[in-house]
């Protein structure tokens, strides 16, 4: 697939009236949208507006999406996002040709699609790869059609234009292959050690992360930079710790040290409870879950990270073990600290701001932004003569 071009001055590439009618959001919200995912890559207008037209474009890339061993925690983290829809986006952006657990259909005639969808498209599909792939016993753990996961992945991974690994399964094995690891289990970096792999670890993983990265390949063709784990570094580029709201209790020492303490009922440091965000790359102090917004993650909500993301410590290590600590140095700017009792007096600390600001920070806006601005079209609609 060559470099979409795109004429930015040429408003006839695209078809905004288009995108409102299929994605139910106004132009500016879109726009908008388009505008913070490529701030999130450190990319300009131009490449907002070649992003908005990949949207806007009625041409989609065909996606076979495979399912291993896995609980479908990525397939649910994906339905169950909200506004701007994720779900919808995502499915509005690609065609997805195979997909076992959205497929209407089932049985043989499910699977003859997907060979000539395979066929058609060689060269040319998105691969989704969903869960591990046992590899113990030639792969009779995971079965589908008659084909193992191995044999089904190997083959769609031949003629696949590029291939994703979504979720921790995908990634590096997951849950499934914690030890003994009975299944042999591994992700696909590993079983397709000859193939580039993008992987978007996460139990489950973040949509907004895997709306990015096929945002960027549906735009650009190919996919976007990605770290020695495969991981895209505009998600996953930064720990956890440096940019969590708890990281001044961690750098003043005020630490729970045991659930429904004094400590954690203060919203202390979760170190000493077993959290692993020191040692966790992942993006979900900035983007959340859930609507994006409301402080609803592992450790907004109480809980200390469990390394979720991270191979060789979710699934691991255990809980109760203290993380490895990569970075001892206080940042210079720290995020917010959210009173959860009474917002408004929420505590910006020392110089204030994320430190990682990077990427996760600004898709996450992007997403709040366009979810205001949906709130506001809704809004506008309602009492016409407020405008957006
Ligand atoms: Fe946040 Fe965990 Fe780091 Fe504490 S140890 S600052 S709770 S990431
Ligand atoms: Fe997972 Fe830790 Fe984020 S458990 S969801 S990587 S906070």
């Amino acid at each position: 697939m060559s470099v979409r071009e795109f004429d930015v001055a040429n408003e006839a590439d695209y078809d905004f009236a288009a995108v409102e009618r299929r994605l139910g959001v106004s132009r500016r919200t879109f726009l908008n949208f388009c505008t913070g995912i490529a701030a999130s890559f450190g990319l300009g207008t131009k490449s907002a507006m070649a992003m908005a037209a990949a949207i806007a474009n009625p041409a989609r890339p065909p996606v076979i999406w495979l399912h291993g061993q896995e609980c479908t925690g990525p397939t649910e983290s994906l339905l169950r996002s909200e506004q701007p829809s994720f779900e919808h986006l995502i499915l509005d952006l690609i065609s997805l040709d195979y997909h076992q657990t959205l497929d209407a259909g089932a049985g043989h005639r499910v699977e003859e699609v997907k060979h000539e969808a395979m066929k058609k498209h060689k060269g040319k599909y998105l691969l989704v790869i969903e869960g591990a792939i046992p590899l113990a016993q030639n792969g009779i753990f995971c079965k589908t059609g008659g084909q193992t996961m191995m044999e089904a992945t190997r083959e769609a991974a031949e003629g696949a234009a590029a291939i994703v690994a979504f979720g921790s399964c995908a990634s590096w094995g997951g849950v499934q292959s914690a030890a003994p690891n009975p299944t042999g289990a591994v992700g696909a970096p590993q079983f397709l050690t000859d193939k580039t792999v993008v992987t978007i670890p996460g139990c489950p993983p973040n949509p907004a992360n895997f709306l990015g990265t096929v945002l960027y390949f549906v735009t650009y063709g190919k996919l976007p930079p990605i770290d020695e784990k495969g991981r895209p570094k505009w998600a996953y580029g930064q720990l956890i710790h440096e940019n969590c709201y708890r990281r001044p209790h961690f750098d003043a020492g005020r630490f729970a040290t045991q659930f429904g303490d004094d400590g954690h009922r203060k919203g202390w440091c979760l170190y000493k409870l077993g959290c692993k965000g020191p040692e966790t790359y992942n993006n979900c102090p900035s983007l959340e879950f859930n609507n994006l917004g409301g402080g609803v993650w592992p450790i907004g909500v109480g809980h200390p990270c469990f390394g979720c993301s991270e191979q060789g410590t979710g699934f691991n290590k255990p809980m109760f073990s203290l993380a490895d600590v990569k970075t001892h140095t206080p940042p210079n700017v720290f995020p917010i600290i959210p009173d959860r009792q009474n917002p408004a007096s929420s505590t910006v600390v020392a110089s204030a701001a994320v430190a990682g600001v990077a990427v996760g920070v600004m898709i996450g806006a992007a997403a709040v932004a366009g979810k205001k601005l949906g709130d506001k079209d809704e809004q506008a609609k309602a009492e016409p003569g407020k405008g957006a």
